[in-house]
């Protein structure tokens, strides 16, 4: 069988870099998109430190808010693997958070643009390949603040939210064709964006998980490569929650 490519969106950060290398452990040739801010030393520096472990995987730089810049992104990984994506992985988001009565557009709008409007520019490109080739996975993630709302994220929840429609509408349009399309929301899980959360703050949201803890990045890539699997063809249009029982649905 031909190796599958995987391209994952924001590949280089804390759940990223988990996804990254738990679909290379199953065999798929993985490229990291990464955005950086344009500081494509840092991404080279990312891929050196996976090499030192083991992982050979690429690098390819795209800005999920932009639509020429995602197509630029997209012809690269094209070239260096010399195939079509198999398997996205939409999991490029920021947070900008912040009480409603003193959220800006700014912070509303970079949230929406980067967390939703990147599933239109990404998923766009890669699904006509998908359906001609009669086999797809897409994972769009998500979060467990989509489910429940989150104090402080009225932009981010919105934004998330959003995921759960847009997965369950295209997974109906692409099912017959052998592509699957799915949501992984996440609780909380130690990587830096969590880290930004007030010590206090993070401390009340931990009373409220059952399992007692944050969840690894390790939890959240091993999901992933599961739902991405061939053998994974009959779900779809699902949501996995992976949240250490924060919220139960
Ligand atoms: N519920 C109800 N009231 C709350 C509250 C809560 N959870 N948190 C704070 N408040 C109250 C405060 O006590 C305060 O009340 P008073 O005005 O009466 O004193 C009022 O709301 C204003 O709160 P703050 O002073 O904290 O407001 P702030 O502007 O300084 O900070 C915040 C607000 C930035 C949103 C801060 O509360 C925060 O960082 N919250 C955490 C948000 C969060 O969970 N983000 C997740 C990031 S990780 C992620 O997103 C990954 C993922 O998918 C899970």
């Amino acid at each position: 069988m031909t190796q599958r490519i995987a391209l994952v969106t924001g590949g280089t950060g804390g759940i990223g870099t988990a996804i990254c290398r738990a679909l290379a452990d199953s065999g798929m040739k993985v490229v990291a998109g990464y955005n950086s801010g344009g500081n494509h030393d840092k991404a080279k520096a990312w891929q050196e430190e996976q090499k030192q472990d083991g992982y050979d995987i690429l690098v390819a730089y795209g800005d999920v808010t932009d639509a020429a810049s995602c197509a630029a992104c997209i012809k690269n990984v094209e070239q260096m693997t010399n195939g079509t994506v198999d398997v996205l992985i939409n999991n490029a988001g920021i947070t900008r958070d912040g009480t409603f009565r003193k959220m800006t557009w700014e912070q509303w709008d970079q949230v929406l643009s980067a967390n939703l409007d990147s599933m239109f520019h990404m998923t766009r490109l890669v699904i006509n390949p998908m359906l001609d080739k009669g086999f797809g996975r897409i994972i769009n993630i998500s979060s467990v603040n989509a489910q429940k709302g989150q104090f402080g994220q009225s932009n981010y929840s919105a934004a998330k939210a959003g995921i759960h429609g847009f997965t369950k509408a295209l997974a109906q349009e692409v099912a017959s064709k052998g592509v699957t399309v799915n949501t992984v929301s996440p609780g909380y899980v130690m990587t830096p964006m969590v880290a930004k959360i007030p010590q206090e703050v993070l401390d009340k949201i931990t009373k409220q998980i059952p399992v007692g803890r944050l969840g690894t990045p390790q939890e959240i890539g091993k999901a992933v490569s599961f739902l991405c699997s061939d053998d994974c063809g009959y779900v779809t249009g699902s949501d996995f929650s992976i949240n250490g029982g924060q919220h139960m649905s």
